[in-house]
């Protein structure tokens, strides 16, 4: 396998930006991970109707704005036009939708590493969509950035594209033929839902030489066993809760 590095990656990482104290997947949620002295952030990515790539969960934008529309159906100057922070709290009105290009600059001039999500919504464009990951690789350090999806067919064109990427594929629990799939993508990782995970499937990825991070965990006592079984990293709405603390 090419040369590739290690990634630094720290035990908690924080969820959609730091979704407990920001809206999730903004600028604002970087600071405030920043701020309480998290390492690393998770973001979701996907792409606008007119290809603007941009940091979003949700396949429209209802839930986490002042507007109500498919994200395929908006372009960059109509997502500008909403308010993507009022819905959490008013301290953040005013907030707008991240293009990738903003977070990854917030991101690097912070210091901080990556977890980028290529999160594949229904009728988007999955070609373009991994296209996408050039974009973090030439932005932030090698070892600051890994790289995710539950598609495993996206990933793999990343891998063709980018030999150099740390890729970590996203499962709910361990799929038949999970292995040989991790090796034939060259996985850094596997990230699976904790509470799915038992501890057989915690050996086995463990025994493959491959990390194993969990999301989306908040509740430390209740995650407590699977530190036991190996879990390298977790993804947390509140990094806080398990220990994280400001510089
Ligand atoms: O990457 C871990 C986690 O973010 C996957 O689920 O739905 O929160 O993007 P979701
Ligand atoms: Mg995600």
């Amino acid at each position: 396998s090419p040369h590739r590095p290690t990634p630094a990656l720290p035990a908690l990482i924080a969820h959609r930006g730091y979704a407990a104290r920001a809206p999730e997947n903004t600028l604002a949620a970087i600071d405030a991970a920043h701020a309480a002295g998290c390492r690393w952030v998770e973001l979701d990515v996907q792409r606008l109707g007119d290809g603007m790539p941009v940091i979003w969960h949700d396949a429209d934008v209802s839930r986490c704005s002042d507007g109500h529309a498919r994200l395929r159906e908006l372009d960059w100057a109509a997502a500008q036009g909403l308010d993507v922070g009022r819905w959490f709290d008013a301290r953040f009105a005013g907030e707008r939708m991240a293009s990738l290009d903003d977070a990854l600059a917030r991101l690097a001039g912070h210091g901080m590493g990556l977890n980028l999500e290529l999160k594949l919504s229904p009728g988007h464009d999955a070609t373009a969509l991994a296209a996408v990951a050039g974009r973090a690789l030439a932005a932030l350090p090698p070892e600051r950035l890994l790289i995710s999806s539950f598609d495993d067919t996206l990933l793999a064109q990343v891998r063709r594209d980018h030999p150099e990427a740390v890729l970590g594929w996203l499962a709910e629990a361990l799929p038949d033929g999970w292995l040989a799939r991790c090796r034939s993508l060259d996985a850094f990782s596997i990230n699976l839902d904790w509470q799915r995970l038992t501890r057989d499937d915690a050996a086995a990825v463990k025994a493959a030489g491959l990390h194993l991070l969990c999301y989306t965990a908040n509740d430390p006592e209740a995650f407590a066993p699977c530190w036991e079984w190996g879990v390298d990293a977790v993804i947390s709405d509140d990094p806080a809760r398990f220990g994280v603390r400001p510089a």
